[in-house]
């Protein structure tokens, strides 16, 4: 076979079979096929498309090109949850106690954050001694006891998908629907979840700006599942401004902590209560969606849930005190409040310049080396719809400068005041299955 055939072929509309898609896979992670070539067909996708089937192809060769997790040895159907990416998302926080209060395991591989959206492992350690270093044998027995275990992402999973990935980074090829979902479905695939719930952003902080495009992409991805025996569903949520109130790492660890303790922050508990049943269900613990909803809402409230999230937190060397009186998380020393320059009503909030507003914090890496500062953060006192004052605050950056000035500015970029109340924002557009 030769890659100039297979180019040829993409540009000129037609579909890839297996043997060619698996040939320019394998042939790119051993480095047989150049970045060069590589790029012309990424070109010809992102110009032609593909095909369900070349999709899910295309899935599978980049799952078999490394390691997979082998979770044979929990007991039970594991499901996992993912999310395609938003500032303020400490939804996980929420979804895996929820879901493991009603038996359902949970193993996590999680990553760091690069750029305006935390990552998992850098929220979790901000709770003194949590350690996501485990091993495999841990790992495997910390889920089968408590149902729910996080782990930082390690051996060599999807490789080709790095490399690809890497490459359409710089080759203006990244935003192709099935190039994106299957570079996301291989490595939860590779992760060994059976069955997936995919929280897929829609809106200006999102990946995917439009819901026509937020719903190509979760078709996309639910149809490779079903293709590689898993079954998926993907839910459409809002990005079009912060979840909750709280960004930052110790910011977003407080704030999941009170919604499992029962906080109505509504957004947050909504969208947690929706995925978490859609969780339960996919894993066989309720026959129907109202059923897992009403018994995990229950768990919120009777305390299970929280329960669920401090035996896991003890489990992984985490100091549950920190837990148990959330002033312990770390802090910064400065509380400097962004204040309305403006009367009116707030019509858009920018999630992804409340993010960049964070990593200026420290919050965020703005290079892979970067150090992260966990007690730095933002707390948004105005969301879309409320009405706001000349002078009132509109935010809260906790910062370890008195005057954190780049920072400010980018926050206050992030508000958009209206005279008018705008119309309220579903938080969850659709359900794809
Ligand atoms: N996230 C991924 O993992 N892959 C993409 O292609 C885009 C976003």
């Amino acid at each position: 076979m030769r890659m100039v055939d297979v180019i040829e072929k993409k540009r000129n509309g037609n579909a890839l079979t297996e043997e060619e898609i698996r040939y320019f896979v394998d042939g790119y992670t051993t480095g047989d096929i150049p970045d060069y070539q590589v790029s012309a067909l990424m070109m010809a996708v992102y110009f032609q498309g593909m095909s369900d089937k070349e999709t899910a192809v295309l899935t599978q060769a980049m799952v078999d090109s490394g390691e997979t997790i082998d979770l044979s040895s929990i007991q039970g159907h594991k499901v996992d949850k993912h999310s395609t990416g938003g500032v303020g998302d400490k939804i996980s926080f929420l979804v895996g106690p929820m879901v493991a209060s009603v038996g359902v395991p949970v193993a996590k591989m999680s990553g760091r954050g690069l750029g305006h959206t935390g990552g998992t492992i850098d929220k979790l350690e901000s709770i003194s001694g949590f350690n996501v270093e485990i091993t495999k044998d841990e790992f495997i027995a910390n889920v089968n006891k408590n149902k729910l275990a996080v782990a930082g992402q390690t051996g060599n999973l999807a490789p080709a998908d790095k490399k690809l990935y890497a490459l359409r980074d710089v080759t203006a090829t990244v935003d192709s629907i099935p190039l994106i979902a299957g570079s996301i479905m291989s490595k939860k695939i590779a992760s060994g979840a059976d069955s997936i719930v995919l929280d897929v952003k829609t809106g200006s902080g999102a990946f995917m700006k439009t819901l026509e495009d937020s719903e190509a992409l979760a078709r996309e991805m639910v149809a490779i599942g079903k293709n590689l025996g898993r079954n998926t569903i993907a839910v459409i949520s809002d990005m079009n401004q912060p979840l909750g109130y709280e960004v930052g790492n110790a910011n977003e660890i407080r704030e999941a902590v009170e919604v499992l303790q029962g906080a109505k922050v509504n957004d947050l508990r909504e969208l947690s209560l929706e995925l978490s049943a859609h969780m339960a269900v996919l894993a066989k613990v309720f026959p129907d969606y109202d059923a897992a909803y009403k018994q995990i809402e229950e768990n919120i409230d009777n305390g299970k849930a929280f329960e669920a999230f401090r035996t896991f937190v003890a489990a992984q060397g985490g100091d549950v005190a920190m837990i148990d009186d959330l002033s312990l998380l770390p802090s910064a020393p400065y509380a400097v409040e962004v204040k309305a320059q403006e009367e009116g009503y707030v019509n858009a909030i920018d999630a992804a310049s409340i993010g960049v507003a964070a990593m200026y914090l420290g919050a965020g890496r703005a290079t892979k080396e970067s150090e992260i500062n966990h007690g730095v953060g933002i707390s948004l006192k105005k969301k879309i719809g409320d009405h706001v004052k000349a002078g009132e605050t509109l935010l809260v950056l906790h910062s370890e400068e008195e005057e954190p000035k780049d920072s400010t500015e980018k926050a206050l970029q992030a508000y958009e005041i209206s005279s008018g109340k705008p119309d309220d924002l579903p938080l969850i557009y659709k359900v794809i299955r």
